[in-house]
Parts: C-alpha cells; structure tokens; sequence
C-alpha cells in the first residue's frame, strides 16, 4: 500500500508556443485537504484536468494510490474515483437538483434511469456530507453556493474519493465560503481526499493541509500548511517579496471641477420588483468611491445603467456635467468612461478572437488605427504587444485565441484595454477577481495612480479587503438600496459587514 493518494510523476504538458507543466512532480496524502497556488498562467487548471482525465499529458505518469494508471477521460477518471468540481459550473437550470447530478452518470441508460432511487440516493449523501440541500429544488433557483453543492454532490454521486475544486471560492460570498470549508472539512473527516485551489492565501492557509507552489509551468515546492505564512507563499509564487500593505499615495485634486459622475434618484424595476431603488451618489475627480455589499444586492444592475447597458426607469446621470441617463455605451466611452466587466466572458472579451483584436475591442474605430477604411496593423500590434508586456499578460503570441489564456491572464488583458485609452472615470467592477496577488498588487498600484492623476474611479467590490485598501469614500449597498455611505476613516471590516447584512434584513 503506497503512502500516497494520488500522485504526478514528471508530468510534462505543452501547448503551441509554451510549456504549462513542466516535469511536474507531487504527491498527495489520503485524507487531506491539498492547495495548489501560484500566479495566474502558472499551469494549476493544466495539471488538474490532468488528474481529471480531461488533458492528456505529454510525458510523465499519473499514480493512484501507488499504481500507474492512464486516465483515458473524465469517465474513466470518475470510474477510478477521481472528480473536478468546475469552476463554471456545467448544470441545466430548469432541471432540479437529482436530475442535474444523476445527468451523465449512467452512459447509455436513459431509459432505466430509476429517478426514485436516485433521489434517494442524493438526499442520503446530502445528509451524510452536510450538504444541506433539496434534491428536488430546480437548479434555477439556487444560489451560487447552493449550485456548488450540485457539482459536488455529482462528483460524490459518481463515487469519488479524489475531488479537484479549481478556485470554487472565486464565486462566493464569505459566508459561502464558510460554509464549503465546513463541508470540505467533512469531507475530509469521511476519508475523502480534496485539491483545491485558489489565490486567496488566507484561504488557503485555513483550510489547507499541505500547500503545493508552482511558478510558470514548475513545481517550488510543497509545504506544510503550519509552517507557510503569507509572505512566504508569495513570495515563492512571484519570486519575489510582495507588498501587502501598500502605501496610498495622497489623494488626487478633489477639489478642481465637479464630480465626474453622478447618479440621481436612480430606479430601475424588473417585473414587479424593484432592482435599484433611488440611488444616489457622486465620484468626484481624484478619489476612489466603491460600493460594498454582498452580491446580487443591485451591483450587477448599477454597473448597466451607469455604462449605458440599460436604461434607468426613473432618475438622472450624470457623465462630466452632462445628462448622460440615454447615452450609449458608445458615447459614454467616447466621453471618457472606462468600463472593468465583472463577467469577462460574456462582456468584455470575445474568447475565439485574438488578443490583439481583444485588445482593440470597443475603440476599433479611432482613427489612430486606421488609414482611410484600412488598419494599420503594424501600429495596433505595437501598440498591443507594448500593453501585453507591461501588464505582463502571459502569452505565447498576440496571434492566439484569449480562449487559450488562462482565466487571469484574460482579465489582465481587459485591465491593458481599460486603463490604457487616457479614461477620465474607471468604473471597475470586482477588477481583481481571479487574479494573483502580484497581479492584484499591480492593479490596486494602477487604480491608485489614476486616483492621483484626478481621475474618478467607481470600485465595485465583493472583498472588503480590496475596498479598504482603495476606498476614499464607501457607498453599502444591499436590496437595491444605498444604505450608508462612509469615508474611509469611519470604515473597519466589521462596520460594513454589519451595514451590508442590516440593510439586507430591513426591507
Ligand atoms: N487549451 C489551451 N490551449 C492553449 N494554451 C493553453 C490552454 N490551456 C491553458 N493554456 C496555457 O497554459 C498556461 C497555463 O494555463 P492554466 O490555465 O493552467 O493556468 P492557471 O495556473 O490555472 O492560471 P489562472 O490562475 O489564471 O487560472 C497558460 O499560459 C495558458 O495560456
Ligand atoms: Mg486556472
């Protein structure tokens, strides 16, 4: 019997133009709980299809407990006990919860398909996992956490002992991400042995066993998680000491003109219900305002109506002293907004086109790309390739599909063509989400440097940590509403979190 639950044994992986795992080297424990950091492209998502069976390596060998096995796809990997929690999830929405687990499980036998028994069945693992969930709930109407508990429900329903989690708490709200370690730890206690990744290290450090780094394609090293500290994780993940606490430089000319964007009144309804209600406030130049709250409280709808997505149904804004409340998200560009999407893959990136022609999205028209009806490609790739390396977006060519990229690779990119097109106002909505802690040092250092130059910027964000390391002013927003706003100096952690879940109760 081998000491080791599952292990990569000089696992090599290549893709054209690049090496995303290099002889990669490591074993894990029966029973524990493994993290997997390192920076963004470092190849983790790589090595865990890899263990899942979705990639094939070029070299090296996989072992399960102690045996070489080759896993000839994600079936086969689930027949061996080995399953990937996604982190889009993979789940029918007007299906119901037994439904969407039991889906694919059983190749060819729809028709014996024992719905009963199924159901059955995954009440009884919700119920020996904690998994508190309805087997017969439509997925439609859970929430995010909830539909994490589906996929995991499916991996433990196709009998794994193996699950890979790749950044599942990317999606959540603190609260859920209590409660997934509450069930990874159950999960834990039953035998199960966990992957896990994330860039969040406090996280990591909480929950993990033992911590694996890996930096561009190679494994650093395994650790402890008792003796790993902050610093020194990222310090072996980026290869260099990062800065936590960073110096905010004083804030930018306040003072000089009006705000620069202002929301009056702002309403919006959907049916019957009231999505914003009467949502005012202003970003005056030179300062960082963001709006806490936990999500789905009416983020999502403030970031279309200021960049023009939609139209308010009752109030005004305003873009540099000007009505804006009809203008298009044309015009509001033009005008000088810059717009960091929360959701990059439905709408900032187009994920089968080029980095380059990604890089050029929104403002493909500006004359200095062209002559007459004709681009200028030489311009626009120097230009490109220049944004690429100095927001050290990894990539083998600007040529390649931004599919390719790895999930915060694509976000730096967004990031390059926001910020580079001289804004005058940024709103940026979770601009850090999926991204390591280099890359997140690099963008608070971008939105601070902005801030100092007077522009506005309008942070959205679901982590407190990133609104108190920006924030001028602090706007809680929740059920639609602004319930408070604060300056910074009268803002801790605890305060807003109390505001953000009173102002949820109250209404
Ligand atoms: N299907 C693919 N085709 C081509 N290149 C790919 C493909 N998948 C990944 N890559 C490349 O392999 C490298 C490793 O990517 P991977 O997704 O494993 O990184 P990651 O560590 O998960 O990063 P992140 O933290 O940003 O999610 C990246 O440079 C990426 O662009
Ligand atoms: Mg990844």
């Amino acid at each position: 019997m081998s000491d080791w639950m599952i292990e990569a044994v000089g696992i090599t992986k290549r893709f054209p133009g690049l090496i995303a795992n290099d002889r990669i080297s490591f074993a894990v424990r029966p029973g524990e709980i493994h993290a997997i950091v390192g920076e963004n492209g470092a190849g983790k998502s790589t090595l865990m299809k890899i263990l899942a069976g979705l990639y094939e390596p070029d070299e090296g060998e996989i072992r399960l407990r102690g045996q070489p096995v080759r896993l000839r796809g994600p079936r086969h990997a689930a027949q061996l006990g080995i399953g990937m929690v996604h982190q889009h999830f993979m789940l029918i929405p007007r299906f119901t919860v037994t439904e969407n687990v039991v889906l694919g499980s059983e190749p060819g036998s729809a028709a014996r398909l024992d719905l009963v028994a199924a159901r059955a069945r995954v009440r009884e693992l919700a119920q020996r996992y904690h998994l508190d969930i309805d087997p017969d709930a439509p997925v439609a109407r859970l929430s995010v956490g909830q539909q994490q508990r589906v996929e995991i429900l499916k991996v433990l329903y196709r009998g794994a002992e193996v699950l890979i989690l790749d950044e599942p708490t990317a999606v959540l709200v603190p609260q859920e991400v209590e409660e997934l370690f509450h069930h990874l730890r159950e999960l834990r206690k039953q035998g199960k042995t966990v992957l896990f990744i994330s860039h969040k290290l406090d996280e990591v450090l909480a929950i993990a066993d033992r911590i694996t780094v890996l930096r561009r394609g190679r494994v650093v090293g395994t650790l402890e998680a008792r003796e790993a500290t902050k610093p020194r994780l990222a310090e072996m993940m980026v290869g260099r000491p990062v800065l936590f606490d960073l110096e905010k430089p004083p804030a930018g000319d306040a003072a000089e003109g009006g705000p620069l964007l202002e929301l009056a009144d702002v309403t919006c309804r959907e049916g019957t219900r009231t999505v914003l209600e009467r949502v005012s406030l202003s970003v005056r130049p030179g300062e960082i305002y963001a709006i806490a709250g936990v999500e789905g409280n009416g983020q999502a709808e403030l970031v279309q109506v200021i960049t023009g997505l939609r139209v308010p149904d009752e109030g005004h804004i305003r873009l540099l002293g000007a009505d804006a409340t009809r203008w298009s998200v044309e015009r509001r560009r033009a005008a000088g907004m810059a717009v960091i999407h929360e959701d990059r893959h439905r709408q900032a990136l187009v994920l089968p086109m080029s980095i380059w022609e990604n890089a050029l999205l929104g403002r493909h028209r500006h004359r200095r790309w062209r002559r007459g009806p004709f681009f200028r490609p030489a311009t626009i790739r120097s230009h490109v390739a220049r944004e690429v390396a100095r927001y050290d977006v990894r990539t083998p060519s600007l040529d390649v599909p931004v599919a390719s990229l790895s999930g915060g690779n694509q976000q730096k990119l967004v990031l390059a063509r926001e910020l580079s097109q001289a804004p005058r106002i940024i709103v940026a909505a979770q601009p850090t989400r999926g991204l390591d802690v280099g890359a997140i040092e690099f963008v608070w250092g971008q939105l601070l440097e902005a801030r100092a130059r007077g522009l506005g910027v309008l942070l959205i964000s679901a982590d407190l940590e990133e609104i108190l390391a920006l924030a001028d002013r602090i706007g809680v927003i929740a059920r639609g509403r602004l319930v408070g706003e604060l300056a910074r100096s009268e803002a801790t952690a605890e305060v807003l979190g109390r505001m953000m879940l009173a102002g949820g109760e109250a209404s």
